[in-house]
């Protein structure tokens, strides 16, 4: 069976053209523009050669993705950069994914979701990683099945070829939902051991510090800068999969527990946050949230939007949080909160009430004034009365 992995055993990097299709009037976060460099991104984390990008706003959403016009331009932009590989900026439908790959000749078609799976798939290092991305990719592949035997298809249909090829889907069908199960079963079992070593945590009386924020916010970094974990930090999407936990001095002998997890990004694959549940709920154990922001970025605003959206969907939306502002050794003169509102829209600030830090957790700086707000932020969680 096909995984249809990104990073492949091609001597040379795939060659990836990147496809954007956006729906005119469409309410969405990001920009196409921007939608598409964070897919440049993506791609070349996965270990892709972008070889160029086509792009068109639709009407609606068509079968093949893209009009049939543009298709033609997509056809000869396959050919003439010699991409091996097209990755749409959206989740096909199992219909879009095949129409396209057929109409462009069997040149493999991926889609963001498998493109982040895949990056996800490569960075998993603990063995409840890779269960969690095991099961995103099994389920996101088996209503896709049906599309990987074209080759039966292709015969024309009808008499004869439905057997085998029927009987091949409905094998592999079955052997993906036996493995999910199983993927499923240890799963539980590992979430099983998390919760206990919670309840440990708990009895010991240790608060847990939550980080979290858009991928390459400056989670990992922050985490070293604050603990000396010594986690790998890169200038790539997603280094962190499996939940770091370290001790955090607090000063005056306070002591909280510190947790980094998975990064977050627009259109997160919903499989994907559904096979990292375990994971994610580290957040919402959390006592205090520390929400990281790259806040050069020029989508600053709508990567906090996105961060607070999952936050919400996983049950933290009203955990306290502190802002922090990552990467100001980045910004020229403006000096302050206030300096900085003006330059960016109020929304990355956040509501007024909750408490905002600019750090560089590259040069350290703002480290102090960080660990003061945090320690400050527990004792007044502490002395408030729990309902
Ligand atoms: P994911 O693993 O994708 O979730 O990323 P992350 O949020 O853990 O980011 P990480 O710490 O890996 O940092 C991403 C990139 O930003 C790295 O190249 C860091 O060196 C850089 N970076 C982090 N903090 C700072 C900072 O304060 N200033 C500057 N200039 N760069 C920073």
């Amino acid at each position: 069976m096909s995984r249809r992995r990104l990073v492949s055993t091609h001597p040379r990097p795939e060659r990836v053209l990147l496809v954007g299709a956006s729906v005119r009037g469409a309410r969405e976060r990001l920009s196409m523009e921007d939608s598409m460099a964070e897919l440049a991104e993506l791609a070349g984390s996965a270990g892709g050669e972008v070889v160029g990008s086509v792009t068109q706003r639709v009407a609606r959403p068509t079968q093949h993705y893209l009009g049939q016009g543009k298709l033609e331009t997509l056809r000869e932009a396959v050919r003439d950069l010699g991409a091996d590989t097209i990755v749409c900026d959206d989740e096909l439908t199992p219909t879009q994914q095949r129409n396209l790959e057929r109409a462009l000749g069997g040149v493999k078609v991926i889609d963001r979701t498998a493109l982040i799976l895949d990056v996800f798939a490569s960075r998993a290092q603990t063995r409840e990683g890779r269960l969690q991305v095991e099961l995103a990719q099994h389920e996101y592949l088996l209503p896709r099945l049906a599309g990987q035997w074209t080759h039966l298809e292709r015969l024309g249909g009808g008499i004869g070829t439905r057997g085998p090829g029927e009987t091949q889907i409905e094998t592999d069908r079955r052997l993906i939902r036996g493995r999910l199960q199983k993927l499923k079963r240890e799963l539980d079992s590992v979430s099983t051991h998390r919760s206990l070593y919670r309840a440990q945590r708990r009895e010991r009386g240790l608060s847990v510090v939550g980080l979290v924020g858009y991928t390459n916010a400056g989670k990992s970094t922050l985490l070293n800068a604050l603990t000396g974990a010594g986690v790998p930090a890169e200038d790539k999407l997603f280094m962190t999969l499996d939940p770091v936990t370290r001790r955090l001095r607090l000063g005056g002998g306070r002591t909280a527990l510190l947790t980094d997890t998975v990064g977050f990004i627009q259109k997160l694959p919903t499989s994907l946050v559904a096979a990292f549940r375990a994971t994610l709920e580290e957040i919402g154990e959390s006592a205090l949230i520390l929400h990281v922001v790259d806040f050069t970025h020029p989508n600053a605003a709508q990567h906090v939007e996105v961060v607070n959206s999952v936050l919400e969907d996983l049950g933290a939306g009203d955990t306290p949080r502190v802002l922090v502002l990552n990467k100001v050794d980045l910004i020229g003169p403006a000096e302050t909160v206030e300096d900085l509102a003006l330059l960016a829209p109020a929304r990355v600030l956040g509501d007024s009430n909750t408490p905002v830090v600019m750090v560089s957790a590259l040069r350290g700086t703002g480290l102090d004034d960080l660990l003061a707000t945090i320690g400050q932020g527990l004792v007044e969680l502490e002395a408030a009365p729990t309902g």
